[in-house]
């Protein structure tokens, strides 16, 4: 079975009244368009249909995937009738095609693999996935007769007053046979309020030839599109709601999930305690049995186990297990604290590595540092590691003493045991 799977991305996203392209704006810190190649990553013959500002968006298409620019942006009917104009997509044949919007991130696989495979055990030439909504505004409405036979979408610009109380809209995901949308997509006509080539078209001329067309239902949650910004805050309040439980199914604990940020992607251990307002962004791993907060943003970094995080900034470093983090601390990128480390009140650190059992516990600043371990860096002590042109490096070696209020002038280097 041959299917080639196509996400249409090439609209301008007018509703979001922003500049940035709309499958550019992310969902728990990860592009909307990252969002469906998550949800299509076992699928063979992917193609993305890009177009507006594709320069930018086309850097965001995995590479086994392959971009297909829609010049002007006429409609989603267009964008696959230009798919199918392509030499690319048209150099093979399929049997089906899958056909999804790339504005609705919480695709699941599951939906995509049902709609499939009911398609093709029933030999429909169309099937798409539909939900019963609480607020239908924006979306198509599905028409579907007494007889169940589903007649047409109809969108809710060329809706009649009757037509948009119906709540069972279209997620704009499709299975369409490969044959049938051939012959079909040139009879597109752009004869309707917003003068564009509706994809949703192909339904009524489906239905006139008396194709056969079903529809499979899926919750909400994983088919709302992202139209404007008020549709991105609801989803995005959503999608963190189905990623906190995640973690707390996990054994994760959760002081006050309401003020939890935790992004797509994060990992955290399970016994770990997530106090209030706690930010856990991008590729952020947090080990086992660790207090992270309360007030904590932690990106891109590597927390080990039973460590303790509070009021503090980390971003771009790692600690080893048993590390004390602030109150007010800042580890900037390239952090590495070993085992046991304390970075307290007041200090900041950056690029440096700090040895098992080390403490900077207040009012220093680390930066370019090679520290080992059981090195006692006192209140006030700082690196001097910028001399106007280059940063240089501070080296202390295992178990010295820097007393309050030192300057160590980079480059230089304090040996093993030595009193400062
Ligand atoms: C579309 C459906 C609607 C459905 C909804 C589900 C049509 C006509 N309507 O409406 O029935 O309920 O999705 O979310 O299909 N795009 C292109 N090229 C274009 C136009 C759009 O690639 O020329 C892309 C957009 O980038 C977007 C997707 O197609 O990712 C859907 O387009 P959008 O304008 O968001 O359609 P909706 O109004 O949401
Ligand atoms: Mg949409």
């Amino acid at each position: 079975m041959d299917i080639a799977t196509i996400v249409l991305s090439a609209g301008k996203g007018t509703r979001m009244n922003s500049e940035i392209p709309k499958v550019l704006h992310k969902v728990l810190g990860k592009e909307i368009i990252l969002w469906s190649n998550e949800a299509i990553k076992n699928f063979e013959n992917k193609f993305f249909v890009i177009g507006h500002q594709h320069e930018l968006v086309k850097d965001y298409i995995s590479n086994e995937s392959q971009a297909i620019v829609q010049e002007e942006q006429l409609g989603t009917g267009h964008a696959l009738s230009v798919v199918f104009n392509d030499e690319s997509f048209l150099s093979k044949t399929y049997d089906y095609v899958l056909v999804i919007p790339g504005d609705v991130p919480l695709i699941q696989e599951e939906i995509l693999n049902s709609l499939i495979s009911k398609v093709v055990t029933s030999k429909a030439s169309i099937g798409f996935v539909v939900s019963s909504v609480k607020e239908s505004f924006g979306y198509g409405r599905v028409i579907i007769d007494k007889e169940d036979n589903v007649l047409k979408i109809v969108e809710e610009k060329d809706a009649s007053n009757e037509e948009k109380k119906i709540n069972l809209i279209n997620s704009g995901i499709y299975c369409f046979g490969y044959e049938f949308i051939k012959n079909h997509i040139g009879q597109l006509s752009d004869v309707n309020e917003q003068k564009e080539f509706y994809l949703t078209d192909l339904i009524e001329l489906g239905f006139n030839k008396k194709e056969k067309i079903l529809v499979v239902e899926s919750s909400e949650v994983s088919i709302m599109g992202i139209n404007s910004m008020d549709q991105l805050h609801n989803l995005e309040r959503e999608a963190r709601e189905i990623i906190i439980n995640m973690h707390i199914d996990n054994g994760v604990y959760f002081q006050d999930s309401s003020t939890a940020y935790i992004d797509d992607g994060v990992s955290i251990g399970s016994g770990t305690k997530i106090l209030a307002n706690t930010h856990l962004l991008g590729n952020t791993v947090v080990g086992e049995n660790c207090t992270i907060g309360p007030n904590t943003m932690i990106s891109d970094s590597d927390i080990g186990s039973r460590s303790k995080v509070l009021y503090s900034v980390v971003s771009e470093s790692s600690t080893k297990e048993e590390v004390q983090i602030g109150p007010y601390a800042h580890l900037r990128p390239g952090s590495n604290l070993g085992s046991n480390v304390k970075v307290g009140a007041f200090a900041e650190t950056k690029k440096s590595n700090i040895g098992d059992g080390s403490k900077v516990p207040h009012l220093a600043y680390v930066g370019d540092g090679e520290i080992e371990g059981n090195v006692n860096f006192s209140a006030g002590a700082i690196t001097v590691n910028y001399d106007g042109e280059n940063k240089n490096k501070t080296i202390i070696k295992e178990g010295a003493f820097i007393g309050s209020d030192v300057m160590l002038v980079a480059p230089v280097t304090i040996g093993e045991g030595a009193v400062i």
